[in-house]
């Protein structure tokens, strides 16, 4: 049986299938039901669709080489410039008035860059990168939240080859510092702070604080978002970016021509260790799956208006708010603020505002919009909305169905995308002009994604059976290895299900899925040491090795529990040394000890101290166990533990806290 990971949900039967309306069907970019077969007959030649849809220095001739698997190597004679591709041709195909981002900002105010416009912002901050010595394939580290500077700091470090590792602006000082030592970054983009719930909140602190602890020199580049809000003074080595840019201002700076296999990025992200693991895209395959997926299942077109939610400091935004949409010369919209502020119809404003095309949200949004009630969005004119989206958990029936007719009229078509940091773009879920919907389930795998939900054995398990996500060919936009290094790679997703070199190499997604009897896929959850905490992937270990730093704590096991509402949080269970009291001070200690070190998206929902971990004999901690007590789930198989007569009491602390 497959150990799930306190991620479980119910299995609801998935809701009944529903048709794409057949308005929606007549203007899709992909309605011909034979692609499935299509891209399996043709493999990999099929991947010249996505590779196509972009613009090359150098053509390739050859669209896979996997002599080297399970390194594949997508594109490897193509050469092109991800910037180049998101700007430059649009402008060349006179596009330039054309608007690239609509930005709406915390306060009501908004701005528009044409692609011309961006264009120029990405030129001049490009040549103040090379002024302050940035080099092709030097790592640059931007520190930013939802504001123009980060894609534009994007694409200017895609134009000369620098890779781009964007970290998540809620991260702390020490999940920087850990991430820029283990990348050796030496320069760094962030901003003076920003507005949290109206107040100036200081980011520039956070980064002095991470940039004490480095071994390297690092320049840094501050944006002033606030300016009199929160006045701040440069360091030795730190520059402004608006003097830096003004300074380099109607320069232009000649794309740098990478390789296709290039690392365009790295986005760090929990693994199965406590350390965060460095994901590496390449510059050919993801732009090309990244385009690919938002014009196959997110149907984007050049004049549409494209709002992904999400934040770009995690891969949906990189891929769907930046480079997909960028790549197709659309019209992508980037909300700095929060959906109910000031008011819980923020969101639909902005839809009604922008004539928004497709929408594109987490399910824990989706449970949010609908407990506030249809009012909010009864306020507005929705009915620019032609498709819908959602990423990051399961959406179950009843959000699918709420969102299906509340936010698309019941007329749009609703794409639940399955898809990871490492997957570069979406991997599993219906084409929204060609397939049935199901609600509750993902759908089936893109063409040519051989996903499959396998046993301990890797053997495929039968429709309706629990077992572990597979993907069993490779995909362009694939991660090429980890910074880590190679061998950690292969360790973290191919030994699971391929043991020799001689098997076909099998990716393992560290997620339990079922199948259903059409080939429709439905996430459970993680079976690993990661937990999916409101879209945001966390290590556990990670947040046990900040808890064990506490003075007085001697154990610590961390789970997600899904509390009612099906919503997961993180419970922390702990053990005290000897003549240590347990109490309120050693539990904010903890709490405030896990933001410090990781960020507030990590908090422990509850600190739950017991005299003793449950322990097998063999003295591992029973994290499956702790996972069915926190969800107020029935406990499994308890007969392998050591010391079962802990299990009443820390269910009765659970309980209590
Ligand atoms: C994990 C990846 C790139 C997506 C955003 C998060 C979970 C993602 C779904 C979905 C159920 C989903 C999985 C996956 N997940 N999409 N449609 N249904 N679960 O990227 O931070 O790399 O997290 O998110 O557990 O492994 P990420």
């Amino acid at each position: 049986m497959v150990d799930r990971n306190g991620q479980g949900r119910d299995v609801s039967p998935s809701g009944s299938p529903t048709r794409p309306p057949s308005s929606f069907v007549e203007q899709a970019n992909v309605t011909d039901e034979g692609i499935y077969e299509t891209f399996e007959d043709e493999w990999p030649e099929c991947w010249d669709r996505a590779g196509s849809l972009l613009e090359w220095d150098q053509e390739y001739e050859t669209i896979l080489d996997d002599s080297d698997a399970p390194f594949y190597r997508w594109f490897p004679d193509g050469k092109l410039n991800a910037s180049y591709n998101c700007l430059d041709r649009h402008l060349e195909a006179g596009r330039k008035n054309h608007a690239a981002i609509w930005w709406e900002g915390k306060r009501g105010e908004s701005e528009t860059y044409t692609y011309r416009e961006l264009f120029v912002a990405v030129n001049e901050f490009a040549a103040a990168l090379r002024e302050l010595g940035v080099e092709e394939d030097d790592v640059v580290t931007i520190y930013l939240p939802m504001i123009p500077e980060l894609p534009v700091a994007m694409l200017s470090c895609a134009r000369i080859g620098a890779p781009h590792s964007v970290v998540f602006a809620g991260l702390s000082a020490d999940a920087l510092a850990t991430r820029m030592e283990a990348a050796d970054s030496e320069y760094l983009l962030t901003c003076d702070g920003y507005y949290r719930r109206g107040d100036a909140f200081n980011q520039k602190s956070k980064a002095d604080n991470a940039l004490l602890s480095l071994s390297q020199d690092v320049s840094t580049v501050v944006v002033d978002r606030l300016g009199e809000d929160l006045p701040h003074v440069l360091g030795e080595n730190q520059y402004d970016y608006d003097d830096l840019t003004a300074a380099h201002e109607g320069e232009t700076v000649e794309p740098v021509t990478r390789d296709a296999e290039d690392m365009l990025f790295l986005m760090y992200t929990s693994g199965t260790t406590g350390e965060p693991k460095g994901v590496v895209h390449s510059t050919g395959g993801y732009l090309s799956y990244a385009a690919w997926t938002s014009h196959a299942v997110l149907d984007i077109k050049p004049d549409d208006t494209h709002w992904c939610s999400a934040d770009i400091g995690w891969i949906t935004g990189h891929s769907y708010i930046v480079y997909g949409p960028l790549a197709l010369g659309t019209t992508t919209v980037m909300y700095e603020g929060t959906p109910d502020y000031p008011d819980r119809d923020r969101l639909w404003e902005i839809v009604d505002r922008n004539a928004v095309d497709v929408f594109y949200t987490a399910p824990t949004a989706i449970q949010a919009f609908m407990k506030w009630g249809t009012e909010y969005p009864d306020r507005h004119d929705l009915t620019s909305l032609r498709l819908l989206g959602s990423v990051g958990e399961p959406l179950s029936p009843r959000p699918w169905r709420w969102y299906h007719e509340h936010i698309g009229g019941g007329e749009c078509p609703i794409v639940d995308t399955w898809w990871q940091t490492e997957t570069g773009g979406i991997a599993i879920t219906t084409l929204p002009g060609v397939s049935e919907m199901k609600p509750g389930a993902a759908g089936p795998p893109l063409p040519s994604i051989d996903a499959r939900v396998v046993d301990d054995d890797g053997a495929a398990v039968g429709p309706g059976e629990d077992g572990y996500l597979t993907i069993q060919t490779p995909w362009p936009g694939m991660a090429t290895t980890l910074y880590d290094g190679d061998d950690e790679f292969v360790e973290e997703y191919w030994r699971q299900f391929s043991e020799s070199e001689d098997d076909e190499w099998v990716y393992f997604s560290g997620d339990a899925a079922q199948v259903d009897e059409d080939g429709y896929v439905t996430i459970l959850g993680r079976v690993d040491d990661v937990i999916n905490v409101a879209g945001h992937r966390l290590s556990t270990m990670e947040i046990e090795s900040a808890i064990l730093d506490v003075d007085g704590v001697a154990e610590a096991a961390v789970v997600g529990g899904t509390s009612g509402a099906n919503r997961t949080d993180v419970y922390a269970y702990v053990s005290t040394e000897n003549d240590y009291e347990p109490g309120d001070a050693l539990s904010r200690t903890i709490v405030s000890t896990v933001e410090a070190a990781i960020g507030p998206i990590a908090r422990p929902e509850e600190v739950i101290f017991t005299s003793e971990l449950p322990k097998t004999r063999s003295g591992k901690i029973m994290r499956r166990l702790l996972e069915d007590i926190a969800s107020g789930d029935e406990l499994g198989d308890t007969s392998a533990l050591r010391n079962p007569e802990i299990v009443g009491e820390i269910q009765a602390a659970t309980r209590t806290e």
